[in-house]
């Protein structure tokens, strides 16, 4: 069970919180390139509880800034980029990416006090059409050397929508593989495409095995997740995903459900009631339809990424639909779905009031290495996944599998096979 003190530890992320603290060790998405072309106006950002401004400057480095202008604290947001940086509208004091305040054109010309005065900034590394920043106070740590980060722009395809509610409930939406044989369950148009080793396909399998048997292991950047669904012939339908410290999952997806490839998901913490998903598709044997996804989310959302069926009006959801289309009744996007199933239950659950089982295993583990990580940030050491030394940056035991094999060979083995090894990242 998940104590209340326990609950507002992994749920409160502002500055200062044992909770936030943890969140600021790692490198979080922030926006994706596409939201920031060249030329392109600032955007407003928060992240963490904190109101911060993302920019391009006019050489096209994209920079983190505190919003409030540290002159008379105007939102810096509304501000002009020009001359090298980041200019405010109030007194025209200009900021460079590194927050160095480079100019205070109002006062005296022999002034110096420009150098004493600096924003707020935060690191940024801009990869694979993400911009991830790093929050903490000191030198960032390593970045992660991620398969699907090294695949080039046609075979990727990243999104993002807003979801209504606390980070970790709806992280934990992706590392519940029991829940793909109800909320997303199709009555009408079941995916056919087969399974590789099978005539099947992982929609028939979710909804012939309901209950999967889930096994896991602890590895160095979280959990490798296995659930196991019974095949003909005496053959098992293994599928592989993972919980990646500490807000972000690997899951099989459209791409993987033919094991080309997988989706990741971070739910990043706008604050404590509200989260950003990112959605890294990729597929390493040919390219992603990229507007079938950018057309299926634009439906989906507005500009701003909130999605139009929403908790204010119940996600549309339609009686005939449940009957006739899916489980749901909320039309056919797992996105929908996934935020009806995780949105509803609050804006952060009260997990006191749960009842976990048997199959919520992989959800214990998971918030169990939420809370040592937290412990191990307030105690001085660096947390799960958190990579310092360079030589640790491989990631290809990161792997997303969703496969028919024969009864006798061991899941925990057969992984291994199926690792892709990293190229060298961009
Ligand atoms: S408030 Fe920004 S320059 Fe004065
Ligand atoms: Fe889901």
């Amino acid at each position: 069970m998940t104590t209340r003190e326990e609950n507002e530890l992994m749920c409160r992320v502002g500055p200062g919180t044992p909770g936030g603290k943890m969140m600021r060790r790692y490198w979080l998405p922030v926006a994706l390139s596409e939201d920031l072309p060249r030329g392109s106006r600032p955007v407003p950002v928060t992240l963490l509880g904190e109101q911060l401004v993302l920019f391009r400057d006019e050489q096209g480095r994209p920079g983190l800034l505190q919003r409030a202008c540290p002159h008379r604290c105007t939102d810096l947001s509304y501000g002009r980029i020009e001359d090298g940086g980041l200019r405010c509208l109030y007194h025209g004091w200009l900021f460079d990416v590194a927050g160095n305040c480079m100019e205070q054109p109002g006062e005296p010309p022999e002034s110096t006090y420009k150098d004493e005065v600096k924003a707020r900034s935060y690191p940024l590394v801009e990869k694979a059409g993400m911009i991830f920043g790093y929050l903490g106070q000191d030198a960032p740590p390593e970045f992660p050397d991620w398969e699907f980060l090294n695949a080039s722009d046609e075979h990727r395809c990243l999104l993002r929508s807003h979801i209504a509610c606390n980070w970790l409930q709806a992280l934990e939406g992706n590392i519940d593989p029991v829940h793909l044989s109800y909320l997303h369950r199709p009555l009408k148009q079941v995916d056919t495409r087969p399974v590789p080793g099978s005539e099947k396909s992982a929609d028939q399998f979710y909804g012939d095995d309901r209950r999967p048997n889930l096994d896991l292991e602890q590895t160095d950047y979280g959990i490798r997740i296995y659930s196991i669904r019974r095949a003909p012939e005496d053959k098992q339908y293994v599928r592989i995903t993972n919980f990646i410290m500490p807000c972000q999952a690997a899951i099989v997806g459209n791409e993987g459900r033919v094991n080309e490839g997988y989706s990741v998901h971070w739910h990043v913490p706008i604050d404590d009631y509200n989260n950003m998903r990112f959605d890294f598709v990729f597929n390493r044997v040919r390219p992603v339809d990229k507007e079938k996804y950018r057309k299926r989310l634009g439906n989906l959302t507005g500009p701003d990424g909130v999605t139009k069926r929403s908790l204010e009006n119940r996600y549309f959801q339609d009686p005939v639909a449940m009957q006739t289309e899916n489980f749901t009744g909320m039309g056919g996007s797992f996105n929908i779905h996934d935020a009806a199933a995780t949105e509803s239950m609050g804006p952060i659950s009260d997990r006191t009031q749960e009842h976990l089982a048997t199959s919520d295993r992989i959800i214990v583990r998971a918030r169990r290495q939420v809370l040592e990580a937290i412990a191990d940030v307030a105690e001085g050491r660096e947390p799960r996944g958190v990579i310092r030394d360079p030589a640790g940056r491989d990631r290809s035991h990161v792997v997303v599998m969703s496969e028919v094999i024969p009864h006798d060979v061991d899941p925990k083995e057969h992984w291994k096979t199926r690792v892709h090894r990293c190229q060298a990242a961009e």
